[in-house]
This record gives structure tokens, C-alpha cells and sequence, in this order.
């Protein structure tokens, strides 16, 4: 199963996130089908922040070493925590079910969208991702694609470098969560802005071969 989430909060065909996941999709589909083929929109379907409900069920599976989801609902004491395990159950479930994740996430103020961080803090419930017999990740044969765009450039060498939290962050959290680095597929485009902010005028073509790259190589890691 391809699980294909996108984060922009642009729906519209502007986004260039939106339209380089659908471009993977696309190859995807002509060799597995449809059927297969699950999306998610966190733009137009947000998964709530997290509460104090799941917080409190989540140490309480801590405490009880790392209980697996199986084993959860005699764990949960309230209404509010059902609510809360009703909510995130669905998202581990789903996300266990895929071979290839693919994400669509822009750059906002140097790091993800918070639609993006709502998924990701729900979806990494305490033990749901750890099996309970061997304790190795369940996602270690997963493959994970993440489809990166920003409004400037952040790349090797370049004066603003330094600010990109976004590559360093979803490599640290993939690989933290046992996705092995082979697995782990980070493509970008870049200056995604060119194109209304004067201070990168004359770097349309850098934006262009940035925008082709990621292009090539998210249509090839769909044919794989
Ligand atoms: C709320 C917000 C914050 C942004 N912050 C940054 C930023 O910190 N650095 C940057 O280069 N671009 C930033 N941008 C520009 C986006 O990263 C850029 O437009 C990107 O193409 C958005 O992805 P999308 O086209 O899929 O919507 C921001 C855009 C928005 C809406």
C-alpha cells in the first residue's frame, strides 16, 4: 500500500509539494493500481493536537513496558482517553499497513507544517511502532519518501544552510523510529519563491533544475 500524505496548506495546483507527490503517485498507480493508492490530506483533513488525555494513557503504556496497541484498551481509564486512542489507533494502523510512505511537506519558518507535527505526535503512541516479541521498529522494511520544497535555498555551501531544520529534523525522527537510511528517501526543490521575492531574482534557473531534479528522482523511486 502507498500511503500518500500531503501537508501543504495550499490545496490548490500551486503547490509544488502537492504536485511533485502526485507525480510519484502517478508512476506509482501505472505499476500497482489504484486500489492501493491511500490519501491523506492534513491540510483538508487535520489530525488534532495531541491532550492531556493521551499524554496520560501514553505514560501509562510506558509504565507497563511499552504495552502494544493489542493491549491498550484495558489500559485506558476514561472517556477522554478513548476519544484520544479512538483517534490514533486508525492513523498507527494505517500507517503499518504501508510499504512506501510518501510525504509532501514544505518548508514553514525553517522547519515542518503543524499539520505534519499533529501526525507525527499522534502516530508515534508509545510502543505502536515497536514490536512487542523482538522489540525491533516496525517500520524497518517500510520505505519512506519525503518530498521537501522551500521558498529559498538551503543547500551544502550556501549562506543559509545552517537555518534548514526541516532535512535534519525528518531525518533524525525516520531514523530515530527505525527506518534504515536506505530506506529513507529525502528529494527537495528549491526557490520555489523565485518568482515573487526580489531578493531571489536571477536564480530562476537554479529554481527550474532544482524543480527538474526532484522530478526525475521521484519518478524514478516510483518505478523502483
Ligand atoms: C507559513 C509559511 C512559512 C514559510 N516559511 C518559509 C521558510 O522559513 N523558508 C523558506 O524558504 N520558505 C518558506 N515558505 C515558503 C514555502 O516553503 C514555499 O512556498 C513552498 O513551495 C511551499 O510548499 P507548497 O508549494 O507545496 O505549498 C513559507 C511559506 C509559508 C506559507
Amino acid at each position: 500500500m502507498l500511503l500518500h500524505i500531503d501537508s501543504s496548506a495550499d490545496v490548490t495546483a500551486d503547490s509544488v509539494t502537492r504536485r511533485l507527490t502526485e507525480t510519484f503517485a502517478r508512476t506509482w498507480r501505472t505499476r500497482h493500481g489504484t486500489a492501493d493508492h491511500r490519501h491523506r490530506d492534513l491540510s483538508a483533513d487535520p489530525v488534532p493536537p495531541i491532550t492531556p488525555a493521551y499524554t496520560t494513557l501514553g505514560r501509562r503504556v510506558e509504565r507497563e513496558g511499552f504495552a502494544p496497541p493489542a493491549k491498550v484498551p484495558a489500559l485506558i481509564e476514561s472517556d477522554a482517553e478513548q476519544y484520544e486512542w479512538d483517534l490514533t489507533l486508525p492513523l498507527v494502523t494505517e500507517l503499518l499497513g504501508a510499504d512506501t510512505v510518501l510525504l509532501g511537506v514544505p518548508m514553514y519558518n525553517l522547519s515542518v507544517p503543524a499539520t505534519l507535527k499533529a501526525w507525527i505526535d499522534r502516530v508515534t503512541f508509545p510502543g505502536a511502532l515497536t514490536d512487542p516479541d523482538t522489540g525491533e521498529s516496525l517500520l524497518r522494511d517500510t520505505r519512506v519518501v519525503v518530498v521537501m520544497a522551500r521558498g529559498g535555498g538551503y543547500g551544502a555551501g550556501t549562506p543559509r544552510a545552517h537555518l534548514d531544520f526541516q532535512t535534519p529534523y525528518l531525518k533524525g525522527y525516520f531514523g530515530n523510529l527505525g527506518v534504515p537510511p536506505e530506506h529513507l528517501h529525502l528529494v527537495v526543490a528549491e526557490l520555489t519563491r523565485v518568482d515573487v521575492l526580489p531578493h531571489l531574482a536571477g536564480l530562476e534557473g537554479l529554481e527550474a533544475a532544482s524543480l527538474a531534479r526532484a522530478r526525475a528522482t521521484l519518478t524514478a523511486l516510483a518505478a523502483a
